[in-house]
């Protein structure tokens, strides 16, 4: 969509945000590091989602652009199985966290991802992770120039993937209108030339056409690796975490039966 385009959104839905800030050098909003550098916290929940959705697929020659990353858990986790992860941030302890670990396969840079573009982020990505899309977002125009980097670095087949509760946080001195919903990034994503798909709940996806579905084998082993995880979840959580992992084995077992991985419920 053209910058007319951008502004009739703008206008339209949008009028509570500003249209551009003007700050051409580093935009966005920095806000407290306590709720923005993540180095050495816990992955929040609405990350934990999006690595669930994107671990029933094949990643083993997908490149992945984690946006956010927070104490590098992800890579922790997809490392062995995929075949390049990009990480940015804005935050240098990040960085240095992610530089520890030492993955041939796994690099991180500082990256500002309202600035539109950059050279340290060669190529194209398969995968594209951001689970806070809007929360430090500072004016309409950087928003459109981030969608706009996205969709460039998009590859054929690809998925922009994000998060109901975390495109909906915002912090707490932040315009509320930046608490974005399903249609709002809908209406976004259309001007950025992707549509937007509800995968489960939670998690919705930006992409060209409808998000492939997991294949048999790659479900099994999403699975197979689900349930190597339970004795432990089951240990710290208790009687109540059993009963609810049980109600959700029985689910998956029927869904196995009709013989076909969950797939996409479209827009
Ligand atoms: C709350 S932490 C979330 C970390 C991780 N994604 C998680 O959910 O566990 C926010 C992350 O967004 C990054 N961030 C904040 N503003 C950014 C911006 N303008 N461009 C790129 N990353 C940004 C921070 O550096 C940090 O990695």
């Amino acid at each position: 969509m053209t910058d007319v385009g951008w502004r009739k959104l703008h206008e339209l839905r949008f009028p509570e945000l500003p249209f551009d800030c003007g700050n051409s050098s580093d935009p966005g909003i920095v806000y407290g590091p306590d709720l923005r550098d993540w180095s050495a916290k816990a992955t929040t929940s609405d990350q934990y989602r999006i690595e669930k959705y994107i671990d029933r697929f094949d990643l083993r020659d997908r490149r992945v652009l984690h946006v956010g990353i927070g104490n590098s858990g992800l890579a922790r986790r997809f490392h062995g199985h995929v075949k390049e992860i990009v990480g940015t941030t804005i935050d240098k302890p990040e960085i240095r966290v992610a530089q520890t670990l030492g993955y041939p396969n796994y690099s991180a840079v500082l990256h500002n991802k309202y600035s539109g573009g950059s050279a340290s982020l060669a190529g194209k990505f398969d995968l594209i992770l951001d689970n806070n899309l809007t929360s430090p977002c500072c004016c309409f125009a950087h928003l459109a120039a981030m969608f706009s980097f996205y969709e460039d670095r998009l590859a054929r087949g690809g998925q922009i993937v994000t998060d109901r509760e975390g495109l909906a946080w915002v912090p707490p001195e932040s315009n509320r209108r930046w608490s974005f919903d399903f249609d709002d990034l809908a209406a976004v994503a259309s001007a950025a030339g992707l549509a937007a798909f509800r995968v489960n709940r939670n998690v919705y996806v930006l992409s060209r056409a409808a998000p492939p579905t997991p294949t048999i084998g790659s479900f099994s082993r999403h699975m197979a690796r689900r349930a190597a995880m339970l004795p432990g979840k089951i240990a710290r959580s208790g009687p109540r975490k059993l009963a609810r992992v049980s109600r959700k084995a029985v689910k998956w077992l029927m869904m196995s039966a009709r013989s076909r991985p969950p797939g996409t419920h479209g827009q």
